[in-house]
């Protein structure tokens, strides 16, 4: 984009030298693209510059780019005048006449002027964004101020002006006498710089849009694209090409005498590009835990958008005599565990089975968390069919257990979107199972155990069997199935202690890893048969689901202090009360 070197002198005022203009170009001077950073009071070598290469595959979608508002973008008598400033050609709006807002944009802007960037004649093609690295023949510029600042306080602002980008495209079999060729035809009358002619057709800013889809395009935050390079740019970049025919396109380098006048793509520093939720993005590569696929759990940290190489990863070995006692990690509670129709369905996600809950139904709170969470879903990690198969996420004093349930609830304060990017945005429960066989905690009450197994574990079998006779059902990845049993998360949870649990600051154990997760993983295992534990890598179709264990870095566990968890002899008086009221 471009400011004629007028408006930066007025706006700039005694900061930068009026003769600035006449001092850069694009070509044959001596501030040329890659000398701009030398020029005095200029921002071209900071870090926030523009235009940027746009990878789709590294957009992330953001649901708050809503629609756009257009104000009088329709008018056939907004575009005032054409010139040629003698770096590029601008057409000038009316002014205070066009109005954008909407689209993600804070507040109102008033487009103030458009203007082009082109290649040359050889047909090099001279857009000033590319996409994938893609460039294309054209690209204009819709440049707005901020409602109500003046030049100058708007490019002190981070989003002073808003640039609306549309790539152009030149085509074979494009309209030669439609509105393009009515503006094009100005060209020839503007072949030096300082030539300015009225515009006297009808021509309207829509018409030169055409039918680009205005709901799919790309955000960042950037600069202006000539001297001084100020980073006061909110961008927008259309996905969609206008398309123009090429004879229309060549016009611009041979009547208005001027080439290849465009700016060279800038470092990203670090900075996402954003997509409106209608902009289509290719599918992020396939990730897996066994070789199967490129993406491994060691390569993970390449993945686009992935925090999986970060220092706060879970899961973790716990080594429990490093483990802190918090007297603040007291009981939670817990809203709606019991509720035998919470669960929605239960879906193969081709990493994990998956119990997905109603919304805004089951809660949690207590347990040193400090806020409310929304339960959104619980899911399974395990290992392979075999007898004695290790495939716990977490592990204890470097033992793995045979499976782990992870309940995932988020903060209710935050939307989904907002809560992976903070650093308490979910809280996940973290249960252990193995089966009876191999509970060596059984020993205090193995006369009660072998004998005449407790009516709670027996029912709790009972429940782990209604939802494993769902698997059988989604043996396609991606398939799921309603859970119309009767069935609660306290069902199968059973009588695991639920006071005795570590504490720790981590991340989700899946790409894209978000360092969102506060991990509470519960010191009891839940016990469940084997038999129906090998269900899940039998009906799923896939073993050894779980990520190998992160470094902890500078990072400390926490757990419960021991005398708030009852002894076993406790537990198994409670439990024979329990047996005694409902026997
Ligand atoms: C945005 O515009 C599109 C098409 O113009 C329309 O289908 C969609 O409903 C709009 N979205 C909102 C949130 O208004
Ligand atoms: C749109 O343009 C008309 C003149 O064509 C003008 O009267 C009107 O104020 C403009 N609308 C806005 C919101 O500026
Ligand atoms: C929007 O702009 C106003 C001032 O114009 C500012 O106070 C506010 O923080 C901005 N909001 C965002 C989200 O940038
Ligand atoms: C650009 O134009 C070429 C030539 O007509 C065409 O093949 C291509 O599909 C167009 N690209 C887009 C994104 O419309
Ligand atoms: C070309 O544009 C003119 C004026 O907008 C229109 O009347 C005509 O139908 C268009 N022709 C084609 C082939 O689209
Ligand atoms: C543009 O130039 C042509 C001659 O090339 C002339 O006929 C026409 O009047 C000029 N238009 C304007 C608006 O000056
Ligand atoms: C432009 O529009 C005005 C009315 O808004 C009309 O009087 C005039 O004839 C139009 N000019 C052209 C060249 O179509
Ligand atoms: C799995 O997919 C196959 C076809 O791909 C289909 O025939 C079969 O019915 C599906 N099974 C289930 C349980 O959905
Ligand atoms: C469940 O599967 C059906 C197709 O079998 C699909 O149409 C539906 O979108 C899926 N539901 C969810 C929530 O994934
Ligand atoms: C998690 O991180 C927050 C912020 O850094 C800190 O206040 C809190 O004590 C940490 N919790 C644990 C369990 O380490
Ligand atoms: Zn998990």
């Amino acid at each position: 984009m471009h400011f004629s070197t007028f408006v930066l002198c007025l706006g700039l005022g005694a900061l930068v030298k009026c003769a600035a203009g006449s001092e850069w170009c694009y070509t044959g001077c001596e501030y040329t693209p890659s000398k701009w950073k030398d020029i005095s009071g200029s921002f071209c070598g900071e870090k926030r510059q523009s235009p940027v290469n746009i990878v789709p595959s590294h957009v992330v979608t953001d649901p708050n780019l809503g629609n756009f508002t257009f104000v009088n973008f329709s008018s056939q008598h907004a575009i005032k005048s054409i010139e040629n400033n003698g770096h590029t050609v601008k057409c000038k709006l009316k002014d205070n006449e066009v109005e954008v807002s909407g689209g993600g944009l804070n507040g109102t802007y008033s487009a103030l002027q458009f203007h082009f960037h082109w290649g040359d004649t050889k047909h090099h093609p001279g857009s000033e964004h590319t996409i994938d690295g893609h460039r294309y023949p054209m690209e204009m510029h819709i440049v707005s101020l901020r409602k109500g600042l003046t030049v100058q306080e708007a490019i002190e602002k981070s989003d002073g002006i808003a640039v609306l980008g549309f790539f152009i495209n030149a085509t074979e079999d494009g309209n030669m006498s439609g509105p393009w060729s009515m503006l094009t035809s100005y060209l020839k009358n503007v072949t030096d710089e300082g030539d300015e002619v009225n515009i006297n057709h009808n021509i309207s800013i829509y018409d030169l849009i055409g039918n680009v889809d205005m709901t799919k395009f790309y955000r960042y935050m950037g600069s202006l694209t000539t001297p001084s390079c100020n980073e006061a740019v909110a961008w927008t970049v259309f996905q969609e090409p206008i398309n123009i025919h090429k004879d229309l396109v060549q016009l611009f380098p041979q009547d208005a005498g001027l080439t290849n006048v465009f700016r060279p793509t800038q470092p990203l520093n670090g900075r996402q590009v954003f997509a409106s939720p209608a902009t289509p993005l290719p599918p992020s590569p396939p990730w897996c835990y066994d070789d199967h696929c490129d993406y491994t759990p060691s390569k993970w940290h390449l993945l686009p958008q992935s925090y999986c190489g970060g220092e706060r990863q879970s899961p973790i070995n716990i080594e429990t005599k490093n483990a802190k006692t918090d007297i603040h990690l007291d009981e939670f509670t817990f809203t709606k565990f019991d509720d035998k129709h919470a669960i929605k369905y239960i879906t193969n996600t081709g990493h994990a089975v998956k119990c997905v809950l109603k919304d805004n139904l089951v809660e949690l709170s207590g347990g040193g968390l400090g806020h409310v969470y929304s339960t959104l879903q619980f899911h399974f990690h395990w290992g392979t069919t075999s007898h004695d198969s290790k495939g716990s996420e977490h592990t204890v004093d470097s033992k793995r257990y045979p499976m782990e349930m992870h309940i995932v609830s988020k903060r209710k304060d935050l939307t989904l979107e907002a809560a992976i990017k903070t650093p308490n945005g979910l809280a996940v429960l973290g249960f252990f199972i193995e089966s009876k066989v191999t509970t060596k905690s059984s020993s205090s009450s193995s006369g009660h155990e072998t004998t005449n197994p407790s009516s709670s574990s027996a029912s709790s079998m009972e429940y782990w069997k209604k939802l494993t006779d769902h698997l059988h059902a989604i043996q396609n990845i991606s398939s799921n199935v309603s859970v119309t049993a009767e069935l609660s998360i306290d069902d199968l949870l059973g009588s695991v202690s639920r006071k005795s649990y570590f504490r720790y600051n981590g991340s989700l154990t899946t790409p894209s890893c978000n360092e969102a997760v506060v991990w509470t993983v519960f010191k009891e295992s839940i016990e469940v048969d084997e038999s129906l534990m090998k269900m899940f890598p039998t009906y799923a179709g896939y073993n050894d689901v779980f990520r190998p264990s992160q470094r902890l870095h500078s990072r400390t566990i926490f757990t419960t202090s021991a005398s708030t968890s009852p002894g076993p002899i406790l537990m198994s008086l409670l439990l024979a009360s329990l047996c005694a009221i409902f026997l």
